[in-house]
């Protein structure tokens, strides 16, 4: 059994996998889902507890020591709770989620038992009836007690992600930020992606990095906290703040040479890309009874396909081609 790093063709380690569970969601956020209703995978698609946890074995044979489970809202799988508990079991040393937070208060302690390390949780307003309006229909004081509990039950850090848009949220961005300064969250920015079927994304509303951290340096002196490393977030800290501010640029600045991840969908295509619609189907070879050699064979594969970059910034209509965010886990 193999249990070196497994690299691709442009040498990067690939040793993060993001697992949409379910591409169902107690919301519908209007940069998320397509304003036209996007009908589910069948429960027939959608792949087994059972065969996730089969997919994360050959990963972690391969290396793979990142797991987050993604979604559409990965809360809404009623067996979720096991599913993290063996997964965990594998060995995967930083098992995480990405939760919109609306049912995350009831299960934060039951989740942390069963192995869970890290949760992150997408917050776009702090201002109510703006929240009700994004997500059409959400209840904010749902995700701020979703911030307390993840922290009381040990999670740490708690990640906050923002998608800041123009004219929408982004008198926000001061608000948000200055959540750093009494609390230990790592709040992050991330540049509105266009993204499949997406009605609202024009270049003007997407807000870039450089934007980002100009105005949070009306609070006080950023400092780089690090190089972006093995992550997508670039990190800073406010002076004298506890926590940090991240920002995810995907658009004006791409950090696809540092890309460590794939992406399983939940219908059970690995996808070597967020931003190309390249997929390899995984799950009709396991229901015909593929051996696990076939499975690691595959899985190899995708790793070998993965593209040098994206090219969002060459396109003429980026991103508009590609699979609904809610079908890839973002
Ligand atoms: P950790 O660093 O493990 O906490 O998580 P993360 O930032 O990888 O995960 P999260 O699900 O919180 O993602 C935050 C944002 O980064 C989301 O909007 C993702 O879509 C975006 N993101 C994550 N990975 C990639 C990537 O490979 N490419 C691009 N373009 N965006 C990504
Ligand atoms: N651009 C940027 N971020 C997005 N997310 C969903 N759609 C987009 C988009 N078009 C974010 C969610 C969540 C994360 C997984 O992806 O807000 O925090």
């Amino acid at each position: 059994m193999s249990m070196s790093e497994l690299k691709d063709t442009y040498n990067r380690t690939i040793d993060y996998l993001r697992i949409s569970i379910t591409d169902r969601c107690n919301l519908k956020c209007v940069y998320c889902r397509p304003k036209k209703t996007l009908k589910n995978f069948r429960e027939s698609e959608v792949l087994t507890s059972e065969e996730i946890e089969r997919i994360a074995r050959v990963a972690h044979k391969h290396g793979v020591r990142k797991v987050r489970f993604t979604g559409g809202e990965p809360l809404m799988r009623t067996d979720i709770t096991r599913l993290i508990s063996s997964v965990k079991k594998i060995g995967i040393p930083d098992l995480s989620l990405t939760t919109n937070g609306v049912m995350l208060s009831g299960l934060a302690r039951d989740l942390k038992k069963a192995g869970l390390d890290r949760v992150n949780i997408s917050l776009d307003s702090l201002k109510s009836e703006r929240y009700k309006a994004i997500t059409n229909g959400g209840d904010i004081g749902d995700v701020l007690n979703a911030v307390d509990a993840a922290e009381k039950a040990g999670f740490s850090p708690v990640k906050i992600n923002v998608v800041p848009i123009r004219g929408f949220n982004d008198d926000e961005i001061l608000a948000f930020a200055s959540l750093t300064l009494d609390k230990d969250y790592h709040i992050r920015f991330i540049e509105f992606m266009p993204v499949g079927c997406n009605e609202i994304w024009e270049r003007e509303k997407c807000i870039g990095a450089a934007e980002i951290t100009d105005k949070i340096s009306a609070l006080g002196e950023l400092s780089c906290l690090e190089f972006r490393g093995r992550g997508p977030s670039r990190n800073y800290r406010i002076k004298g703040a506890k926590g940090i501010i991240g920002v995810i640029s995907p658009v004006t600045d791409h950090f696809c040479n540092f890309c460590n991840r794939l992406r399983l969908t939940a219908d059970g295509k690995l996808r070597p890309c967020l931003f190309s619609d390249l997929e390899i189907d995984i799950r009709t070879p396991m229901r015909n009874g593929a051996p696990d050699d076939e499975i690691d064979r595959l899985f190899c594969n995708a790793v070998r396909s993965k593209p040098e970059r994206h090219l969002l910034d060459k396109a003429a209509s980026p991103g508009k081609f590609l699979r609904a965010m809610s079908k890839i886990g973002g």
